[in-house]
């Protein structure tokens, strides 16, 4: 046997517990390095579709593919060993019906290996997350500000500041919990809403810019690590990378400019 003690990985079902219990720890992560050192920190890594903006350089997630979920998941995959890893469903990967849901939620985990994936949608959703869970899937919902329907709802706006658009994403919440989801991301909604669902829903309510009364909070990377530029209002930075990113770069380029690098010490001497 051998003498390193096994890691073991965070599953669904322990983030399903954690319901008002000690809050939970996520963020998304894209890359193997990144999940390297956000693994240790998190309870969950969320492979999530927001890479097309982060990493890629997209307007919107609408454009992300399934190959790119995937290749990104395997990475994130190699790089943690404790956290679970959720990977979003890309738009038009699982809205047609249960069956391709499936088939695509299959394919995440089987070339991935990850613990859960994570889909768009509240009520509507709700029938093709009791398939999948029925089938050995365990689901993150998402439900208040969904950006994949950015183009109907004209916008990243937040959801809820008007108390009669309340109800509909109350049993948004509710509807997903019933079918079976192990917990859900509750996007950009005003905070007493957000407080409302967390108390009333039986699942994990992981919010990102909703209420510090959720169970969890996510939050992009890159945004709170001050690389992504303009961020939402309910990002805090708790660093600034692009600083230190550009100070790193223009101090190469001067070394590299004055010939200071490479010095002696970072070049090979014949042997002999
Ligand atoms: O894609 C993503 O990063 C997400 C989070 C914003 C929750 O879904």
């Amino acid at each position: 046997m051998s003498s390193q003690a096994q890691i073991r990985r965070l599953t669904a079902l322990d983030i399903r517990n954690r319901k008002s219990g000690d809050p939970i720890v996520s963020l998304t992560a894209y890359t193997a390095p990144m999940a390297a050192l956000a693994d240790r920190h998190c309870d969950f890594l969320l492979v999530g579709d927001s890479l097309g903006m982060v990493v890629h350089g997209l307007d919107s997630t609408v454009p992300v593919t399934l190959e790119m979920m995937i290749l990104h998941g395997q990475a994130v995959m190699r790089g943690s060993q404790r956290a679970l890893i959720v990977v979003d469903m890309p738009f038009g990967s699982y809205e047609e019906s249960p069956e391709q849901a499936f088939r695509n939620a299959a394919r995440i985990m089987q070339e991935t290996g990850c613990g859960a994936v994570k889909l768009e949608g509240g009520q509507r959703m709700a029938p093709t997350i009791r398939f999948l869970v029925e089938r050995g899937i365990p689901v993150m919902a998402h439900v208040g500000l969904t950006p994949q329907a950015v183009n109907v709802l004209g916008g990243f706006k937040a959801q809820g500041r008007n108390r009669d658009e309340w109800p509909a994403i109350i049993a948004d919440a509710g509807a997903v919990a019933e079918a079976g989801a192990f917990a859900v991301v509750l996007e950009a909604v005003a905070e007493p809403l957000a407080a409302e669902i967390a108390g009333r829903v039986a699942i994990p309510v992981i919010g990102i810019g909703a209420s510090s009364a959720c169970d969890g909070q996510v939050l992009v990377l890159d945004d709170m690590l001050g690389l992504t530029g303009r961020v939402p209002k309910f990002v805090k930075l708790f660093g600034n990378l692009a600083e230190e990113v550009d100070k790193a770069v223009a101090g190469y380029a001067d070394a590299v400019r004055s010939r200071a690098f490479p010095g002696p010490e970072h070049v090979y001497a014949v042997k002999d």
